[in-house]
């Protein structure tokens, strides 16, 4: 950018009279190209103006506390300067280490105004109180309301660490929380899994299906009992959204099992898979509606709508979060690699597998991921699995069976 670039100022003010005045004494006098927003929703959506610098009240309609947090995860907008102006030193409190650089306090004299303009647009501000450089991105655990699985889970996943746990022991353990305990009964009952005699406790389920079943049921159980309360007011239908991700699951399943693929968390993948898209929709519910409305209005796909208007994807939050979670690896990467198979380090069979299920289960038309589009299959996943898009419609009607049986896993855990 050469020097004459005027400097971009994304400004938020709640009080009209403060937003005109502060706009034209930037813009005029400041010699800044300024962007007047009206509301945090306003802010996130403006932000593919590529601001240097925003300026905002915290007061202004919406939660701007929430918008700081994405755009501390933002990867092009991440340095960029993001500071408050009020009169309310409480707000400054409020604010303070979610990701603001500085605070421009009111009343302030045109002249101390473009200093702190400047100060900010120069420098890179210590951390409150330390002195250390800013760390600018928002941990994922310092986000607020980020939903934590049952302890109950951790210790599972331990346990199965050993491939010889004892049965007793592993249901000991799940048995301390009763939800878990009921939701995994009604389960092992169901026509998911199909058995013909009933299933009357957890030891008995854990000695049928196996640990690494049992785990991996406990893991999408406990994802649900985590994410149920969630905020749905931005527009992702839940309801739908689930049935995408077991359609999903039971398709990866499917196609593991034709190919003699032996992969014990395969449903679980498809479960997990678009995870992100639930903490977006309800962790960052006013921002997302507008995801949605530019999926609807320009019939584009749910992740190109998020990345042009959140700047965040699913597939990283989804990453982040599931990290956090301590979940295997392998399922992680299928999480953070399914729309590029590719990419994928560790476990490229499994983000290949979710990746073609993902299509596969869109192409059926089961439930919905938030978007009415069918991705076209990267030539990476079919090369990987060795199938083929004539073995996909050869299976069609058995996947779509499988399906059907497989939503009982929904009606007893979801
Ligand atoms: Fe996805
Ligand atoms: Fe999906």
């Amino acid at each position: 950018m050469s020097d004459e670039t005027p400097k971009r100022i994304l400004l938020g003010q709640k009080e009209k009279v403060d937003r005109d005045f502060i706009h034209a004494f930037l813009d005029k006098i400041g010699g800044f190209s300024v962007i007047g927003v009206a509301s945090a929703a306003d802010l996130i959506q403006k932000l593919r103006q590529n601001p240097d610098l925003i300026l905002v009240d915290p007061k202004i309609e919406g939660n701007i506390l929430k918008a700081a947090e994405l755009i501390r995860r933002m990867p092009k907008l991440n340095h960029v300067g993001l500071a408050i102006v009020t009169a309310d030193l409480s707000d400054y409190d409020r604010c303070k280490g979610k990701g603001f650089d500085g605070i421009i306090e009111k009343p302030f004299t045109p002249k101390g105004l473009l200093a702190k303009v400047w100060k900010i647009l120069e420098s890179t501000p210590p951390l409150p109180g330390d002195g250390t450089p800013a760390k600018l991105e928002v941990d994922i655990e310092g986000i607020e309301g980020l939903p934590t699985l049952p302890s109950v889970y951790a210790q599972v996943e331990k346990l199965c660490e050993d491939p010889d746990v004892d049965a007793d022991d592993l249901a000991k353990v799940i048995e301390t929380d009763p939800s878990i305990t009921m939701k995994l009964l009604k389960l092992s009952n169901s026509a998911f899994f199909g058995f013909n005699r009933e299933i009357k406790s957890v030891k008995d389920s854990v000695s049928l299906l196996g640990n690494q079943t049992v785990k991996n049921a406990v893991l999408s159980i406990s994802v649900f009992e985590a994410t149920k309360g969630m905020d749905t007011s931005g527009g992702l239908d839940l309801k739908e959204f689930w049935r995408h991700s077991a359609a999903c699951g039971s398709v990866v399943k499917f196609i593991a099992k034709k190919m003699r693929i032996d992969r014990e968390e395969s449903f679980t993948a498809g479960i997990l898979h678009d995870i992100g898209k639930v903490i977006l929709n309800g962790l960052y519910s006013q921002f997302y509606e507008s995801v949605l409305k530019a999926v609807a209005e320009k019939q584009i796909s749910i992740i190109e709508a998020e990345e042009s208007v959140l700047g965040v994807i699913h597939t990283k939050l989804g990453q982040e979060l599931a990290e956090s979670w301590g979940i295997p690896a392998r399922l992680i990467e299928a999480i953070a690699s399914h729309h590029r198979p590719g990419r994928s380090e560790r476990d490229p069979e499994l983000a290949s597998l979710v990746h073609i299920a993902d299509a596969v289960s869109r192409n059926l038309a089961v439930g919905s991921g938030g978007d009415a589009l069918v991705p076209a299959i990267h030539p990476f996943a079919f090369n990987q699995l060795a199938v083929t898009a004539e073995d996909l419609v050869e299976w069609e009607q058995e996947m779509v069976e499988g399906i059907e049986k497989d939503m009982a896993f929904l009606a007893a855990t979801a």
